[in-house]
């Protein structure tokens, strides 16, 4: 297998796609950036905005269409590997960039994963979610069978643990706020992996091509609590700033949820997310119980700590 030098990025100025695109820009990668039609001209995907704001260093942005497979083909003609990041309201485009890879002769192309792979601990609610987007992902696996020139990786990074705290306040710690709810004893561990810590995965796919051929590679920056995490909290916050704590059961976010999601109203799929994280010894969400079990050390991710974590979700309030 060649190495690999110029690569494609789907969705590069998305929460996921912009840290990844800075990071293999940063790594010495020739970047192109792919993104809709400006305007909403593009039949087969709703309107974009008309600014986009990419990470600057890209070699080249280029407009196509998601869904015109030749259009896309010639966008990625020339390029070793293709990473898709974009937003769920996208997954159905998701095949087609696949096939646009393997045409165009792209060696390697990075599926839209950057989630929980395929866990087998998840509520049976998130199985049913995740299955629409493995579609994409085992299409890429049978052209990979049948094509040995394409190849596909799968980044599971478990919590996006810095973006995920800052975003949703529900996982229990308003950082506006300084207000944290700790579910149950506060004590279940789960594996989240940074915005650094997931640019780093791309960067390391693709230094490692060899490695990371068909298959999903675990990401991890941190294993943590969230007692662990409110001490980092208190720790990095200043004196004035005081954390008020309450505390709620995950059987009950739990029963809130389902009660949502049968009754077909929004929010159940936070409510279950947050429920998985936290429920008490299964560790639903662990990615990988040791950093050993993991592919951090092939990919370049270092390790953070708690306090570190805590930092990053504060610097932007
Ligand atoms: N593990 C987790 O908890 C977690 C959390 C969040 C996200 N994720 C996953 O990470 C991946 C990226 O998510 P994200 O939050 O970074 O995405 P995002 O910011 O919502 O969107 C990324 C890009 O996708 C394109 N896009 C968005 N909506 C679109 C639509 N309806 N049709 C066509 N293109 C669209 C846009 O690119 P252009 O404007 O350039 O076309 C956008 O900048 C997804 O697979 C998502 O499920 C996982």
């Amino acid at each position: 297998m060649s190495s690999i030098r110029k690569v494609a990025v789907f969705g590069a100025s998305g929460n996921f796609g912009a840290p990844i695109t800075a990071a293999l820009i940063q790594a010495g990668f020739e970047v192109t950036i792919v993104t809709r039609p400006a305007g909403g001209s593009s039949s087969s995907s709703p309107p974009k905005p008309t600014r986009s704001n990419f990470p600057a260093g890209a070699g080249s942005v280029v407009q196509a269409d998601y869904g015109d497979v030749a259009k896309l083909t010639s966008a990625l003609a020339g390029h070793d590997a293709a990473v898709s990041v974009l937003g769920p309201g996208a997954i159905a485009h998701e095949v087609s960039l696949v096939d646009a890879a393997e045409a165009a002769g792209v060696q390697r192309f990075v599926v839209n994963e950057f989630g929980w792979g395929g866990n087998p601990r998840s509520y049976p609610e998130m199985v049913e979610v995740g299955a629409r987007r493995h579609v994409a992902w085992d299409h890429a696996r049978a052209k990979a069978e049948a094509n040995p020139a394409f190849t596909w990786t799968g980044v599971t990074i478990g919590n996006p643990i810095d973006w995920a705290l800052r975003r949703f306040p529900r996982m229990g710690f308003n950082v506006a706020e300084r207000t944290a709810v700790i579910y149950d004893s506060g004590t279940e561990h789960f594996t989240g992996t940074t915005l650094e810590g997931i640019g780093q995965a791309v960067v390391g796919v693709l230094r490692h091509p060899a490695e990371t051929a068909n298959r999903s590679v675990k990401a991890r920056s941190i294993k943590t609590c969230q007692n662990e995490l409110l001490e980092a909290f208190r720790s990095e916050s200043t004196a004035e700033h005081h954390w008020t704590v309450t505390h709620e059961k995950v059987a009950d976010l739990l029963e809130g949820g389902r009660q949502k999601h049968q009754a077909g109203t929004g929010g159940w799929i936070l409510d279950l997310l947050i429920a998985q994280l936290y429920e008490e010894g299964l560790a639903r969400c662990v990615v990988a119980s040791n950093r050993e079990d993991s592919d951090a050390d092939l990919l370049g991710i270092r390790e953070e700590t708690a306090r570190e974590v805590a930092a990053k979700a504060l610097s932007l309030v």
